[in-house]
């Protein structure tokens, strides 16, 4: 089965809380919250206090993707606020092992989101504690962007690595440049979980928009 994330990005900020249920309605597992600092990725987007504010308008887990230098110093509020799951980049952790100890020992299902330009091997060491490994099909910062084809490749390597390692329960995701035309190629590739901002809420039919990717 796959899960469909409908990325907040691409929402109309002026109307987010009824933005973050028109994804619900139209058929999303979850919602993606892109956080931006303006220093690990060059733009700006929001933190804890807005994802508090949208909590209350769907039951749908809050999937919460750090774009952040120094995340550590942040789940806590994130948990605060509502996140149901968090994801942090391997690039932005020094000590990458103890900040995915961190997110668990909040509770929460820990993620590891890799940059298109880092090589696999940069989450090997802490597979074994994770829930879901994000495969970037973009470079991080902005929604519209194109989908990069060596994912494909990147996607399959890692199926192979978690196989072998006897981890092929583990989501993996992909966020970026996802719609109807490059879902199949990431689904046949091993992707389990689709992030989808500007397809979704750029779509006139959003019901139709995220049936078209599962
Ligand atoms: C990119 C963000 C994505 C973004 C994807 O930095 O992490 O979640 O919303 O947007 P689309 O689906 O429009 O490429
Ligand atoms: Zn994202």
């Amino acid at each position: 089965m796959t899960i469909i994330a409908p990325s907040i990005l691409s929402a109309d900020f002026s109307k987010l809380g009824e933005d973050v249920q028109s994804a619900e309605k139209a058929g999303g597992d979850w919602i993606h919250i892109d956080v931006m600092d303006g220093h690990f990725v060059p733009n700006m987007t929001f933190g804890p206090i807005v994802i508090q504010s949208i909590r209350s308008y769907t039951k749908l887990p809050f999937d919460v993707h750090l774009m952040i230098e120094r995340p550590e110093q942040y789940l806590e509020a994130f948990a605060r606020a509502g996140a149901d799951r968090i994801t942090v980049h391997a690039e932005a952790c020094v000590h990458l092992h103890r900040v995915v100890h961190q997110i668990k020992e909040l509770g929460l299902p820990a993620g590891v989101a890799l940059n298109p330009g880092t090589p696999l091997s940069a989450v090997e060491p802490v597979l074994d504690d994770l829930d879901l490994v994000l495969l970037m099909t973009v470079n991080p910062g902005f929604g519209g962007q194109k989908f990069i084809p060596q994912s494909v490749n990147r996607l399959r390597q890692l199926r192979g690595i978690l196989q072998e390692r006897g981890l092929s329960h583990m989501h993996v995701q992909v966020d970026g440049g996802i719609n109807a035309e490059t879902a199949p190629l990431v689904r046949d590739a091993g992707a389990n979980v689709l992030v989808a901002g500007n397809y979704v809420y750029g779509a006139a039919d959003r019901s139709s928009a995220v049936a078209s990717l599962r």
